[in-house]
């Protein structure tokens, strides 16, 4: 007989997982249509004036589907996550004392919840971000158009927040994808759920108030 089949949490409702898919898929569109702009040698590959219509077409894509998302979609899942993101308690105070340490070592790791501390950080930086790369690119569009709207530093704050952001999200597929303790973490963002014994080692907090809710629900 085989082992039972291991039971399981839910860690991501569909809109949270299709906003994310959605800024995943625009966001390595912009990548790689920016680097076209960006990297002569690559301009051979996908001419400018298509890399641009790509490039700002994935930008109003993501918006439009946010927007779509927050209308119609779970939109308390959805703020819920970035409000889960924007508070940092004592747990992950004490979590980031550990600096980085932590992303390799869970054992003596203050408990955490649905999202640990350096998930937050990650989360706010990652929007503040794009917040400055909408800026900057819509300065850039405007700019083009006239020249009341052309500033000398748009092109080097639009650089250097696609760096940063390039930068995060190379460490965020390493986690996602390779490190042995949160790569199963890529389940609850495509089915949605998780192993409950693997959110209980990793995000105590948030599995013992999912116990307690379930509890309720089923009393
Ligand atoms: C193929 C590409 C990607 C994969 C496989 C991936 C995978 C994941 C997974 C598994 C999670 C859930 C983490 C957890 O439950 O503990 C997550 C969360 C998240 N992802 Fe991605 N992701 C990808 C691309 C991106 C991109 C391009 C961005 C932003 C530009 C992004 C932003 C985020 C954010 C802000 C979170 C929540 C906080 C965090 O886990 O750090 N992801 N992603």
């Amino acid at each position: 007989m085989g082992s039972p089949a291991p039971e399981r949490i839910v860690r991501f409702s569909g809109t949270v997982r299709l906003a994310h898919w959605l800024l995943a898929s625009t966001f390595f569109v912009m990548l790689f249509t920016g680097m076209c702009l960006y990297l002569p040698a690559l301009s051979r590959l996908v001419g400018r004036p298509t890399a641009k219509a790509w490039h700002l077409w994935s930008a109003i894509a993501l918006l439009v589907g946010i927007a779509v998302l927050l209308l119609i979609g779970n939109r308390r899942s959805l703020t819920g996550v970035v409000r889960d993101a924007d508070r940092l308690d004592q747990d992950d105070v004490a979590w980031l004392k550990g600096g980085p340490r932590r992303l390799f070592d869970h054992d003596d790791a203050p408990p955490q919840g649905r999202l640990n501390a350096g998930q937050k950080l990650n989360t706010m930086v990652m929007l503040g971000l794009m917040v400055v790369l909408a800026i900057s690119g819509t300065l850039l569009w405007l700019g083009e158009r006239d020249t009341t709207y052309r500033f000398g530093g748009s092109v080097l704050t639009h650089d250097l927040a696609s760096l940063a952001i390039g930068f995060l999200v190379m460490g965020h597929l390493y986690l996602a994808l390779v490190h042995p303790t949160t790569r199963h973490a890529l389940r609850g963002m495509v089915v949605g759920d998780v192993d409950r014994a693997w959110a209980e080692r990793n995000h105590a907090t948030w599995a013992m108030s999912e116990s307690v809710q379930s509890a309720e629900r089923n009393a």
